[in-house]
């Protein structure tokens, strides 16, 4: 038998109608619209609003639209994984209640937390699945309702994030297409730099908690941009390296979408003019395990077949990584 490789075959998304605007939040903090467009290069992101809706209905409409797109029924999906760091709820898993939603039945899923770097984490799973020839019908979708644990009176951290859902299908192909190659790691001394104090189990939710604004994003900022600068760039490079990449051979760079500075010093590094370079972070903010699908959704029109990517990410953990993906058609 043929190897299997495992191939991205369809695209779908969702981002919610609420425009949180720069001039809105500086009439919520003292923050400026020249300040976050000149240090993070944002100009809105998307908020989702109405009591009791969570990260899965976004997911929900992100995995509807995919199976849609790739004429799939939901009884032909094998497994759902859902990257997520703001799941409905710590338990079920947000994957079996995406799945739920969009009526996909005995079908393995569960969750992958790996912050803003656990769509790559999660499409990882997905193709080693395929290749091994267990599964045929993979979702992987990013959902993150960021607004739910972000601090509004806090300008270091409420600028800088947003909510929505993306979703990839992954299948199996004997054609030399797909996800091609895969370098992702961790290094939890960065624990303490971006994280939720509270709510988990060493630190359950108490009144105590909740007046110390324990449920929220903490982020030390510079410590953060000082290693997601080297170690997105560091293991980007590591992997055209290894591929035997040269600038000329990559039609895009699909970063997380954490900070433009980031993005910019990533392409550089690895030789990209700006035109190769995915950028959508001045409309929908830092999506968390969204962002990369999210590109790929805004991409997938202009994409052709044969075009090499390299996807590329780091966040809280910290985790990072980077992935190297033929993509395999044209869109209509
Ligand atoms: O996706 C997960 C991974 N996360 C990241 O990759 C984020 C990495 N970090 C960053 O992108 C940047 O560190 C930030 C965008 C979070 C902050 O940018 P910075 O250039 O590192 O700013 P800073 O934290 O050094 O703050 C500079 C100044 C401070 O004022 P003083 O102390 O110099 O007077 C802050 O208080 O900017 C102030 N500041 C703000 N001013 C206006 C911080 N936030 C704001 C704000 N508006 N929203």
């Amino acid at each position: 038998m043929k190897k299997l490789n495992a191939v991205i075959t369809g695209v779908g998304a969702y981002v919610p109608e609420y425009v949180l605007t720069n001039h809105e939040l500086s009439t919520m903090v003292d923050t400026s619209d020249e300040w976050i467009m000149t240090r993070v290069g944002i100009k809105e992101r998307r908020i989702l609003k109405g009591e009791g809706k969570g990260s899965s209905d976004m997911g929900e409409k992100a995995v509807r639209q995919l199976l849609e797109k790739t004429n799939t029924k939901p009884e032909e999906v094998d497994l759902v994984i859902c990257a997520t760091v703001t799941p409905d709820h710590p338990f079920p898993a947000t994957a079996n209640i995406i799945a739920d939603k969009v009526n996909i039945r005995n079908a393995q899923g569960f969750d992958v937390n790996a912050a803003c770097s656990g769509f790559i984490n999660a499409l990882d799973l997905a193709k080693q699945y395929v290749e091994n020839g267990t599964k045929k019908k993979v979702v992987v979708v990013g959902a993150d309702k960021m607004s739910a644990i972000t601090d509004y009176t806090d300008r270091t951290t409420c600028v800088l994030f947003g909510d929505a859902s993306a979703a990839v299908m992954v299948e199996p192909t004997e054609e030399d297409f797909g996800i091609k190659d895969t370098i992702l790691r961790s290094d939890g001394f960065g624990r303490h730099h971006l994280y939720m104090k509270a709510g988990g189990s060493a630190h359950p939710a108490s009144h105590e908690t909740i007046d110390a604004k324990l449920h929220y994003i903490y982020q030390d900022g510079q410590m953060v941009f000082k290693h997601a600068v080297s170690k997105m760039a560091d293991t980007a490079v590591e992997l055209m390296e290894k591929n035997n990449l040269k600038p000329e051979d990559i039609a895009w760079l699909v970063p997380h979408q954490a900070n433009l500075r980031i993005i910019s010093a990533t392409g550089n590094r690895m030789g990209l003019p700006d035109e190769k370079v995915m950028v959508n972070i001045d409309r929908y903010g830092n999506t968390t395990a969204a962002t990369i699908p999210l590109c790929l959704w805004e991409l997938e029109k202009i994409l052709k077949r044969g075009d090499n990517l390299v996807l590329a990410s780091f966040g809280a953990g910290f985790t990072w990584g980077a992935i190297y993906v033929k993509w395999a058609y044209d869109t209509k």
